[in-house]
């Protein structure tokens, strides 16, 4: 195998992926072994929302780097330049000291996150989950003898790929094979009202404040004595894009308040304008005491994470005679890189310039009005849901039973649509029998064409897969 190999020779670039790279997320076998039938898909560039492979074939990217991530966008000239310029002065220090770029960003940060005051930078969503994940430990150790340190997750959510975030982690297929986990880690259910006829004693009004209820119910087993937080996704992701019932949110706040548990809400994929705000808790007039970002925070010019918090529960760790070990000992060397607050800020710079959450909610609302209209013309849609251009569509055999369609077929709407040059999403692996739930998170930037060129590639695929 050539190791010098010229950027433009892309045969050459396809053979050393296929010889070398270990892909996230995906079995192998379609380019790697005697199954072998194509070549795996290299991303060579990108501009505005749309993305071309090795073949120079065109995408439109409706899943923001498949991942929720490029909010702003491709090519952003600006963000390089922010970013060259400030590695070049200074690129890294370790996070024990200060930069610029780190000191501006966060105060810009919590200009938009009114009630919170601490950044703690770190470099992916699991690690910023872990950190939180940690502190709620050190204040259980601190102030509660060791025994207020549960943390409580929900059914159908996911915080990270790491073991501790695993342990946290409510898909049963993401898991599957990694065990054992970390303890102390609960599960509570899902609030995914479409599917509440699974869920005992679901009731046909209120749904959404039955579904909090669940979690007190949770607390009242474990003992609240034990609970140190609660930790959710605000509109859950892979899990099925489930956007939370109504009552649901101001309920949990209740239910924290009443029993002094920290409520943490993991804003990874919704944080950043997804949904129309600056975060996804901004939708349900709540108030976190942490709060996990990363993936649109820099929209992926940089890798970038932070957990926010609270004056309240900073103050937790602040100095005290009587014990040595009373700060947050933990570090992140990259979370001393400068090229993530710097990309950070100009990222934030174009969301505001350019009025990108208002064109979220305008572009979401006309995505959600297609995905509607897709329900009136193919009975296999069972579902439409979103929040911002953060949406989903739940696909079923029977509309009455509400069966899953097998995952496959899904796959098979998701391959269609990127025959026809349009990258959509699918939960995957993640909920056992129930990964049948179409995303569509497309970069903020998005048009109305845009979006009609997405739904109406879903339109056909659905036709062609099941007529
Ligand atoms: C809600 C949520 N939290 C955390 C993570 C983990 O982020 P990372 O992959 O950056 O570790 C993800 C990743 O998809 C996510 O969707």
């Amino acid at each position: 195998m050539n190791i010098f190999i010229s950027p433009n020779d892309l045969e050459a670039v396809v053979e050393a992926d296929r010889a070398h790279v270990w892909h996230h997320l995906v079995q192998h076998a379609p380019w790697v072994g005697p199954e072998a039938k194509g070549d795996p898909r290299i991303i060579v560039e990108g501009k505005g929302l749309r993305v071309w492979d090795q073949h120079g074939k065109e995408h439109i990217d409706a899943v923001a780097g498949g991942v929720w991530t490029v909010n702003v966008g491709y090519g952003r000239e600006s963000i390089a330049d922010a970013v060259r310029e400030q590695i070049l002065k200074m690129n890294f220090f370790g996070g024990t000291a200060g930069s610029i770029p780190g000191a501006r960003f966060a105060e810009k940060l919590m200009s938009k996150m009114p009630g919170m005051t601490r950044v703690y930078y770190a470099n992916s969503g699991s690690e910023a989950n872990e950190k939180a994940f940690k502190m709620v430990r050190q204040i259980a150790h601190k102030r509660y003898g060791g025994k207020k340190h549960k943390i409580l997750y929900r059914d159908r959510d996911y915080h990270g790929s790491t073991l501790a975030t695993m342990s946290a982690g409510g898909q049963d297929e993401r898991n599957a094979q990694y065990g054992p986990f970390a303890p102390g880690f609960i599960r509570v259910p899902h609030c995914l009202e479409y599917r509440k006829h699974e869920q005992e004693g679901a009731p046909d009004q209120h749904y959404g404040e039955w579904a909090a209820d669940q979690i007190e119910e949770v607390i009242l087993r474990e003992g609240p004595d034990t609970v140190g937080a609660l930790c959710l996704e605000p509109v859950t992701a892979g899990g099925g894009v489930i956007t939370p019932p109504e009552g649901y949110w101001p309920r949990v706040q209740e239910i924290c308040r009443k029993y002094d548990i920290l409520l943490h809400i993991d804003e990874v994929v919704c944080g950043m304008g997804r949904t129309g705000t600056w975060f996804g808790y901004q939708n349900y007039d709540v108030q976190p005491d942490i709060v996990t970002m990363a993936k649109g925070v820099a929209s992926g010019y940089a890798a970038i994470s932070c957990c926010v918090t609270t004056e309240k529960v900073f103050e937790l760790f602040s100095d005290d005679a009587s014990d040595p070990l009373n700060y947050f000992r933990d570090i992140s060397t990259f979370g001393g890189c400068t090229a993530g607050p710097a990309a950070a800020l100009e990222n934030m710079r174009i969301l505001e310039d350019e009025e990108l959450l208002q064109n979220t909610l305008d572009m979401g609302a006309r995505m959600m009005g297609n995905l509607n209209a897709l329900m009136d013309k193919h009975a296999v849609a069972g579902d439409a849901r979103g929040k911002g251009l953060f949406c989903g569509l739940e696909l079923v055999t029977d509309r009455d039973t509400k069966e899953p369609v097998p995952e496959k077929l899904v796959g098979a709407v998701v391959g269609e649509c990127n025959a026809q040059g349009v990258i959509i999403g699918a939960t995957n692996r993640s909920v056992p029998g129930k990964n049948n739930t179409l995303c569509f998170s497309p970069p903020l930037i998005a048009t109305a064409d845009d979006i009609d060129a997405i739904t109406d590639a879903v339109d056909n695929a659905l036709g062609k897969v099941f007529g």
